[in-house]
């Protein structure tokens, strides 16, 4: 059987660059977006939209019997920075629409699942320095709770049931085409907006704030990799990692570019959630086990994001 993939959350910053490759390996046709907003024009025009609240079980699964659904991706969540602010809600969304969709697999309407996690499930006791694959996990915002639940009940669903779902734990993920969905990290790409149009920034978070990033082509690189090729025997959130850097560092790297531009300091509640979070990941199981590499260090997101956003 042919593979239908739905996309939930395609209207996102991940979802809709995703969509657009899934639709250039599978065909157009072959891959639904939905989500509950329209996404731009090039989504809404390439193929199937389905207008989708995750957190509403019966309009999944009508979509899914509509399409004859194989595959989910599942992309719609509430991130960092916004979750602190609607703890409820958020879990509501980041954790009822997984369990919708591992139940979906177990009862083996769906086959394969996709659902990514995050940087966001360490926390303050971690080891903050080349973070291992397996390590302290005590997450300290609604957020990384919320991501660490998904891993454990995805773990769970994989033993228990031989449901096939997929995980990365993301970065910060740096892309020019959709704007990021309020995350801790989105200054980083905020940045580069404002550098083109202002030649200045005030930045959310410290000059010293290194965190790990990864630039949007390698992420959905590994997300296509990492669901190629067969079932896994145990479920792994496997780490992926591409670059490191704080404000300043990226800072100068645009001034190579743009020799006039100025960053300005003024931390908010995003500091204390950044300041739970590694600096750098050890991802050496990924690139040993399915070959995970990245392409773009920093001096050449800096290159790209510029160039298309000039
Ligand atoms: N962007 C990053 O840097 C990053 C890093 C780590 C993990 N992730 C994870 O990747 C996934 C996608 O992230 P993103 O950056 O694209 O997020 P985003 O906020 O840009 O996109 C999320 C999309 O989900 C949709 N959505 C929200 N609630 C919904 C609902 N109830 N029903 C249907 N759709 C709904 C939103 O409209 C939005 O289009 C999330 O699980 C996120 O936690 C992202």
């Amino acid at each position: 059987m042919s593979e239908k993939i739905l996309v939930i959350g395609a209207c996102g910053q991940i979802g809709s660059e995703l969509t657009m490759k899934l639709r250039e390996k599978y065909g157009n046709q072959n891959v639904i977006a939905s989500d509950i907003r329209e996404g731009n024009d090039e989504l809404m025009n390439s193929g199937p939209f389905e207008f989708i609240d995750a957190t509403d079980k019966a309009s999944i699964l009508m979509v899914i019997h509509k399409y004859g659904i194989t595959t989910i991706y599942l992309m719609a969540a509430m991130l960092s920075a916004t979750a602190e602010k609607q703890p409820k809600k958020a879990w509501d969304i980041n954790m009822n629409t997984l369990l919708y969709i591992l139940d979906f697999a177990k009862e083996k309407i769906i086959s394969k699942i996709y659902w990514p996690s995050s940087i966001a499930v360490f926390g303050e006791t971690t080891p903050r320095i080349d973070t291992p694959q397996q390590t302290i996990l005590e997450p300290a915002t609604v957020y990384g709770i919320s991501k660490l639940a998904g891993e454990r009940w995805c773990a769970y669903y994989h033993q228990k049931f031989g449901v096939d779902v997929r995980t990365l734990r993301y970065p910060g993920i740096i892309s020019w085409k959709t704007p990021p969905g309020g995350g801790t990290t989105d200054y980083a790409v905020e940045i580069f907006h404002k550098a083109l149009s202002d030649g200045k920034y005030e930045c959310f978070l410290s000059a010293e704030t290194t965190l790990p990033m990864m630039y949007m082509d390698d992420a959905l690189k590994a997300t296509l990799d990492v669901m190629d090729g067969p079932k896994f025997d145990t479920y792994i959130a496997y780490n992926v990692a591409a670059v490191s850097f704080n404000p300043k560092e990226l800072t100068s790297e645009i001034q190579k570019h743009l020799p006039n531009f100025t960053i300005s300091y003024k931390p908010d509640f995003r500091q204390k959630i950044a300041d739970t979070w590694p600096q750098t990941i050890n991802d050496s199981l990924a690139r040993k086990e399915w070959s995970w590499k990245h392409e773009y260090e920093t001096s050449d997101l800096v290159s790209v994001m510029l160039e298309n956003l000039k």
